[in-house]
């Protein structure tokens, strides 16, 4: 059987692309219908945080199913829902916080503008409705999720339907917009906020959509220590809220928690997804402090976004399960130390000539390529490097995420390496193995 279009009746993600069908999956290990086995150095796309065919979230959904399969939120509370916000409250660092559960990491931060703008118009700030984001970015493929991206690839043939946000440059040191080094930067990047909220008007502006250190869009960068207080700073004495994606390095992916706890801040709005639940159920979270709700509900209303699978059961299950999973085995700091042999394990490969730079957290690692290593200049998209590097690992069973256009919006080269938090000393060095020898064919490519 042939898993490509026009084959067959699934409208797949890639129209010009041979699938392998995958029958299974154990630790970071995925199989295919041929016996063929591949190590999930991506975890998928970050989100295998807890590795494949965990029994007991399997058995904590099946169980939950059998109880009761779906319940309106709108109607019903439930012990899963209960349960898991309690849990989620516990890690989060919000003075009572309330958490509303949602499917996708996309939903999630469309429902935290909404709520912004809700807590505006309930404090009276009725203008409040501007948002201001990064550039690169990512933070979802809905409308309003890819209004607040940078991700011009994605957005092209759909920009009359959005409504952009005020981008200002991302922390992202490798390619500075200022062409300077931190510290002499003086953090450049991070008072431009304060310029857009001015140039805007302040009683304009609702939030600032952040990633806190970046996903696919800018390859893991890792913004210097004093950003976010700043970015803090200038929020508060503008009332600008401040809402943080954690949506894929969350539930310890960067070796902390949150990516937020590497640095000194408080944001308002924390959203979550993917590892809240390794990806065993599709669930997304917004966190925020009770004295946000409490200017909703003081005037009588309710926060406006229903959607029906809001607080859902079986998915509450899988992600108490799996943070369940995650305490019990110390997975938050086996992220962090196995992150730290994975990156001492890539360091060498800085060495390879088409390798510009390895960065990133825990187990949250990205290598971009460039063509020219002094002037960093990309190569032409139209090379298609990465694509040719994914193909390659693909054939020796190697997972990798590939991201595009970073470097000026539309050329750029990077992948990100994010392998389940349970992988061994054994598959670290497997993965450095594997990405030697794919890296010395590329050397042809180049
Ligand atoms: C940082 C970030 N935010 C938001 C999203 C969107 O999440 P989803 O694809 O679950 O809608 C993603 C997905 O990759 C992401 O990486």
């Amino acid at each position: 059987m042939n898993f490509r279009y026009p084959y067959g009746h699934v409208l797949y993600r890639n129209l010009h692309l041979s699938y392998p069908l995958i029958t299974h999956g154990k630790g970071a290990y995925l199989y295919d219908e041929k016996g063929k086995q591949y190590l999930d150095a991506s975890s998928g796309a970050a989100v295998a945080n807890i590795g494949h065919g965990v029994k007991e979230v399997a058995e904590a959904i099946s169980s939950q199913a059998k109880k009761v399969g779906y319940l309106s939120g709108m109607q019903f509370t439930h012990q899963p829902v209960e349960n898991l916000a309690e849990q989620l409250s516990k890690l989060l660092p919000l003075a009572d916080g309330k958490v509303y559960f949602l499917t996708s990491g996309s939903e999630a931060i469309e429902a935290s503008i909404k709520l912004a703008r809700q807590y505006w118009v309930e404090r009276g700030k009725e203008k409040k409705v501007r948002l201001i984001s990064r550039d690169p970015s990512y933070h979802g493929n809905t409308l309003a999720a890819l209004s607040v991206s940078a991700r011009e690839h994605y957005k092209d043939i759909f920009r009359p339907l959005l409504q952009e946000s005020t981008k200002i440059p991302a922390p992202y040191c490798y390619r500075c917009f200022c062409e300077q080094e931190y510290p002499d930067c003086q953090l450049k990047c991070a008072h431009e906020l304060e310029k857009s909220i001015k140039k805007l008007g302040k009683e304009t502006v609702s939030a600032f959509v952040t990633e806190v250190i970046g996903g696919a869009s800018s390859g893991a960068a890792v913004p210097p220590p004093e950003y976010f207080p700043i970015v803090r700073q200038i929020c508060d004495e503008h009332e600008v809220l401040l809402i943080v994606d954690e949506v894929m390095t969350g539930a310890g992916r960067t070796g902390k928690w949150l990516a937020s706890q590497y640095f000194d801040f408080i944001p308002d709005i924390i959203v979550m997804g993917k590892g809240i639940t390794g990806g065993y159920f599709p669930l997304s979270a917004l966190a925020v402090e009770k004295n946000m709700v409490d200017y909703i509900s003081k005037n009588d209303r309710n926060f406006l976004h229903a959607q029906t699978y809001a607080h859902h059961p079986v998915g509450c299950a899988a992600g108490s399960a799996t943070l369940d999973f995650i305490e019990k085995n110390k997975l938050v700091e086996r992220s962090s130390q196995t992150g730290l042999a994975l990156m001492e394990s890539l360091s060498p490969f800085i060495s390879h000539p088409q390798v510009g730079d390895i960065r990133g957290k825990g187990l949250l690692l990205g290598v971009e390529f460039v063509k020219n290593k002094k002037s960093k200049a990309p190569f032409p998209r139209k090379k298609k490097y990465v694509e040719h590097l994914i193909l390659k690992a693909m054939k020796r069973g190697l997972i990798l995420w590939p991201n595009t256009g970073q470097a000026d919006g539309i050329n750029g080269d990077l992948i990100l390496i994010a392998p389940p938090f349970t992988i061994t000393q054994a598959e670290v060095e497997r993965i450095y193995s594997y990405l030697g020898e794919i890296l010395e064919e590329m050397k042809q490519i180049g």
